[in-house]
């Protein structure tokens, strides 16, 4: 009985031996792999979800007089939706570690989160004030993040 025992642990001592050669060494986090770098998302993530926005709140004076920018269909509505989501989400690709250039770059990508989070509450609510007033939150975020981390933009 007692030899069955210590055979039986050995067996089991061989076989996680195994299984421990076979096991890739352990991952730190979840596996995510960027795929754009800070430029790249900067034009292809964030710009274009804000551009939507801003293109979707406020009044443009035109040659036929003053033109509406609010959403005027269902289908305009749920495009803001999305773009502030997109918006919200890439202030929390900005956080990803490696990211940060400074210590107050967390600061400003939160601030990014909530300022789209207010647009995101705004198109839901169909409130195009909300929005227009998101709008220009938004706009304050990337201003004072390129002032300390984008040295050229400082002057447009
Ligand atoms: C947490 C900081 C941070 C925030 C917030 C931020 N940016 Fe940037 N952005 C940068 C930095 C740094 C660069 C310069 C990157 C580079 O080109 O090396 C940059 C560059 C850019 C560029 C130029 C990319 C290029 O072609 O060189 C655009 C466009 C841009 N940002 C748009 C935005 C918009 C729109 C927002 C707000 C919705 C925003 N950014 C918010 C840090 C930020």
């Amino acid at each position: 009985m007692k030899r069955i025992h210590a055979c039986c642990l050995l067996a089991l001592a061989v076989a996680l031996l195994a299984a421990c050669a076979q096991e890739p060494p352990p991952q730190e986090g979840p596996p995510y792999r960027l795929l754009t770098d800070l430029h790249q998302t900067m034009e292809w993530v964030l710009e274009p979800a804000a551009e939507v926005i801003w293109d979707s709140a406020g009044f443009i004076i035109t040659a036929d007089g003053e033109e509406d920018l609010s959403p005027d269909s269902e289908a305009a509505w749920e495009r803001v939706t999305w773009a502030a989501a997109t918006l919200g989400e890439s202030g929390n690709l900005l956080m990803l570690p490696g990211r940060a250039a400074g210590d107050d770059w967390v600061e400003y990508a939160q601030g990014l989160v909530s300022a789209a989070e207010g647009a995101l509450q705004a198109a839901r609510a169909r409130d195009a004030q909300a929005l227009f007033d998101a709008g220009g939150h938004i706009y304050q975020v990337c201003r004072a993040c390129h002032n300390q981390y984008w040295p050229e933009a400082r002057d447009d």
